[in-house]
């Protein structure tokens, strides 16, 4: 079946069996391979992309269910110039990149809790990416970025409100 969505703000079209889940889509036909597959099953994570904003496994929705809807996968998240975002940046500065499996995940789990919580508690940021598991960091680290990326946005939208 032909599946078409709006992929990192870029029209595009698939084909592919009903039962394809949008992982596979992404990484075989969109060539999206930031998007990682871990268990395959919901439990860890790996696979999350923003759908209309909201964090899903991708590895547990079907591409049709993406038709029509805004994706976002780690492709999409980037500064104006095409390097890492603020976030980003803090994952590499906060030393929460290990073997960087999780990662993409977690940046995307950072962002869907940053569009709703600008300022998070650090109990909230755990809850957020409590669907994401991390084998190597211990979680410190990224508790960490995401708190300083989120005084950072706080921060410039305080300044820019006193312009
Ligand atoms: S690969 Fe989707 S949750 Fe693990
Ligand atoms: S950095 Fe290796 S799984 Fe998280």
């Amino acid at each position: 079946m032909k599946i078409e969505f709006t992929l990192n703000g870029t029209r595009v079209s698939a084909d592919a069996p009903a039962d394809s889940t949008l992982l596979t889509v992404l990484r075989d036909q969109l060539n999206m391979t930031g998007t990682k597959e871990g268990c395959g099953v919901g439990e860890c994570g790996a696979c999350s992309v923003l759908i209309d904003g909201r964090l899903v496994n991708s590895c547990l929705v079907l591409a049709a269910q993406a038709g029509g809807r805004q994706v976002i996968t780690i492709e999409g998240i980037h500064d104006p110039q095409g390097g890492p975002n603020d976030l980003q940046q803090a994952f590499i500065d906060y030393g929460a990149v290990q073997c960087g499996y999780c990662i993409p995940g977690m940046v995307l789990a950072g962002e869907a809790l940053l569009a709703t919580h600008p300022q998070p508690t650090r109990t909230e940021i755990r809850q957020a990416i409590a669907g994401n598991l991390c084998r190597c960091t211990g979680y410190q680290q990224i508790v960490d970025a995401i708190q300083a990326t989120a005084r950072l946005r706080s921060e410039r939208q305080e300044k820019i409100s006193h312009v």
